[in-house]
């Protein structure tokens, strides 16, 4: 019998809505995560009291040996422990086709993970991770989550992981609506099982 492992699971929500849609397909997924054995942690951008604070060009990131955000928050905490997980998921509804800011400024502060002097360098320790899109929006059609996965995947290059997506389209305003649709609520929970396994080993 070999050694089973499955994957810690880091899942950002930057909805500013604690009960909103985004929230509902992380709790899917979660607990189709959680089926599979997968470890799973949860940062709720909205209830932290510096979402606010994006990068602020410092560069001290830059001129440091070490891959942190100098600046004194509880974001740079987040940015700096999620290279303690496998998996890091990065949820969010769509906001005029793109990334909602208290998500954006999350991003941004991960440049303290890439050294961009002699060339382009990501930190070593999101070798063989994965990240995941999570992404809801308004609109019946996904054209604008198919943008926003494109952009999303773009980033993931910058730190040489691979990206995984999970879109949720035709969302109602009124997350009761979501709650009704069991044939997402399946499929987002086969995510999640999916995610308690991908390849990836050592953090
Ligand atoms: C400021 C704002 C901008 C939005 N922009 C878009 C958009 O460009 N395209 C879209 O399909 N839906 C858009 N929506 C709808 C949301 O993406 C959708 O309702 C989402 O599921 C909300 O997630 P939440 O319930 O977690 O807040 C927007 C909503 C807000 C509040």
């Amino acid at each position: 019998m070999g050694v089973y492992m499955s994957n810690k699971i880091l899942f950002i929500n930057g909805s500013p809505r604690r009960n909103g849609n985004t929230s509902i397909g992380v709790q899917w997924v979660q607990e189709g995560a959680i089926s599979k054995g997968a470890t799973v942690d949860l940062i709720n951008l909205a209830s932290m009291k510096n979402v606010g604070n994006g990068c602020i060009g410092c560069r001290r990131c830059q001129k440091s040996e070490e891959y942190r955000c100098f600046i004194n928050d509880d974001i740079s905490k987040a940015v700096y422990g999620m290279t303690n997980y496998h998996v890091i998921v990065f949820a969010m509804p769509l906001f005029f086709g793109t990334v909602p800011a208290q998500m954006k400024g999350f991003m941004d502060r991960m440049y303290s993970h890439i050294k961009i002097k002699n060339g382009h360098s990501a930190n070593p320790k999101f070798e063989n991770k994965a990240f995941v899109m999570l992404a809801t929006a308004g609109a019946e059609n996904s054209n604008g989550l198919l943008f926003l996965e494109e952009y999303i995947k773009d980033f993931a290059l910058e730190f040489k992981t691979r990206l995984y997506s999970f879109i949720i389209p035709s969302c109602n305003a009124d997350p009761n609506v979501l709650l009704e649709k069991f044939n997402v609520r399946e499929q987002a929970r086969e995510f999640g099982e999916k995610l308690a396994s991908i390849g990836v080993i050592n953090v």
